[in-house]
Order: structure tokens, then sequence, then C-alpha cells
């Protein structure tokens, strides 16, 4: 309960601030974000999922504002996402999921820089039914990043060492994908956490945690049972396929740690 009356108060805030906004100073960076981004970002598809192509404006400034609550770094993060979507960078994991990743914008740094002095502070238009969505939907996602004394509880994850064994590393290059995962033992066969590097970056230690999850009831600390895997993609798929490299560990519980060493060629 603590948590979602944070969480409310917080959009009322939220929500409040944007109808006081600075009209002028942020003038031209709506003028350029209605051409540039309105189009995928806009309001007027509503919350229909099925007829959305990108989540609303105010709910990327949602996501963006509790890890970046000042404008510069705000305009930094934005910009900068402008300029290359990084994945490793992403607040928005589970909008790539759903939406696929964004598309490359090409517009000049001071303009992306502008728009996204817009988005901190300007009046942004919201589709109906995005704080509904966000109270309903969201509010255990979002929740951890919002309530700071609740992180602790939430991060708590597995620590993976992913490894190439020798006698596979002539059939990885460098730049191959890695998908490192962990799914449920018994349940859903999507990912409850998913990580992506590439083969140049063997080895190395990641956590798998609660923040990695898709969807925000199918989370790590919501099964006893995991099992984690790596596999390196010949093709850049997450869906496995033939002479794909992985090898995949059973029976592990969050809090634990594990070696994967990258071992076996996948044979369908
Ligand atoms: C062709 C459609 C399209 C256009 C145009 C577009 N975007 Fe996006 N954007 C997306 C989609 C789809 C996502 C959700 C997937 C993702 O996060 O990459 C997204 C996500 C984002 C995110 C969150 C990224 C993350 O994952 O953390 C930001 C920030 C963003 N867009 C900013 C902008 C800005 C600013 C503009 C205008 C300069 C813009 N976008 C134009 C489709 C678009």
């Amino acid at each position: 309960m603590k948590i979602l009356r944070i969480l409310l108060v917080t959009l009322t805030i939220f929500f409040t601030q944007i109808s006081f906004a600075d009209k002028d100073k942020y003038e031209a960076g709506e003028k350029l974000y209605k051409t540039n981004c309105a189009v995928c970002h806009g309001s007027s598809s509503g919350m229909d999922l099925k007829k959305r192509i990108a989540p609303p404006i105010a709910a990327v400034r949602m996501h963006y504002i509790n890890t970046f609550p000042d404008e510069d770094s705000f305009v930094q993060a934005i910009s900068g996402w402008v300029e290359n979507q990084d994945e490793s960078k992403s607040m928005m994991r589970g909008a790539i999921r759903k939406f696929n990743i964004m598309p490359p914008i090409s517009i000049p740094k001071e303009d992306a820089m502008k728009i996204a002095a817009y988005i901190y502070g300007g009046n942004l238009d919201s589709p109906k039914g995005l704080k509904k969505h966000v109270e309903e939907e969201h509010s255990k996602a979002v929740a951890p990043a919002v309530a700071n004394n609740d992180i602790k509880s939430n991060t708590q994850g597995i620590t993976v060492s992913i490894s190439l064994s020798d006698k596979l590393k002539s059939q990885a290059s460098s730049t191959d994908l890695v998908f490192i995962y962990a799914k449920a033992m018994s349940g859903p066969p999507m990912p409850l956490a998913v990580v992506k590097k590439q083969v140049k970056d063997l080895p190395i230690e990641i956590v798998l945690n609660d923040e990695m999850a898709m969807m925000p009831n199918l989370k790590l600390s919501g099964f006893s049972e995991i099992k984690v895997g790596a596999r390196i993609s010949k093709s850049g798929q997450p869906i496995a396929r033939n002479g794909d490299l992985f090898s995949e560990k059973a029976s592990i519980k969050v809090g634990d740690k594990v070696s994967i060493e990258i071992d076996t060629v996948v044979v369908k």
C-alpha cells in the first residue's frame, strides 16, 4: 500500500507539473517533436496497444524522470537515445519487446536536445487512459524506481558468469550476439530476464534480476526454480536456430551464483 501511495503522489505531481508548464521556453522543442516524433509517440491512437506503434511520449517521460530527475541529465539521456538506440541504455525494455526497438531518427543533435527539453518540461499530450494503464499494469514495475527505499528488496538476482569453451571459439565471431536469459522451470516459456551481449565481451559476469522483467507480473523473484542459459546466436535472432552455441543450467534460485560455459551446438 505504501508503494502505491507514493506512486499515486508522484503521478499527481507529474500530471500537475505538466499542466503548469512554461510554454514559450519549450515552443521550438514542441514544434520539432510534432514533426519528428509525434507520428509514433503521439496520443491519437490512445492506449489501445493494438493500434499503437510506440509508447505515448508521456509514458517515455515517466520512465526516464526517476533516473534522470534534473533537466540536464534528462536531456542528455533522451537526445542520446535519439542519436543512437543503444539497447543496453534502454529505460523501456518492455516497450522494446512490445514494439521492437525504435528505428534510427536522423535529426541534428541540437534539435534532439530541444525536443528532449520539451519532453522534460513542456506540456505533453497524454492519451486518455494512460494514467489508469500505469496505475493498473505498471504499478509493480514502476514502484521500485519511484520509492527509493524499496529498491533493495527488488534488486536481488542471479549472478551469472559466462564463458565460451575453447573448443567452440573458432565457431563464433567477436560480434555475434550472446543472449543470457532466465526462465521458469515450470511456467511460462517467456524469459523472466534477458541480457544481450557480444562474443567479444566474454567471459563476463552479469546479474539477472527483477528489473529486467518483460512483464510486471512475471519476475524472477516470483519463481522458486529457474533455469539460466546463454546462447550465441549466429543469426542475431532471439529464437534458437541450428548452429547456435549454448549451455543451460537448471534448478537455480534467486540469490545463487552460476557459471555457464557455452559448450554445445544447437542441432534442431
Ligand atoms: C517510427 C516510429 C518512432 C519515431 C518517429 C520516434 N520513435 Fe521513439 N520509440 C519508438 C518505439 C517503437 C519505441 C519503443 C521501443 C524502444 O524503447 O526502443 C520508442 C522509444 C523511445 C524512447 C525510450 C527508449 C528506451 O527504450 O529507453 C525514447 C526516449 C524515444 N523513443 C524518443 C523519441 C524521440 C525524442 C523522437 C523524435 C525525435 C522519437 N522517439 C521518434 C518509435 C519511434
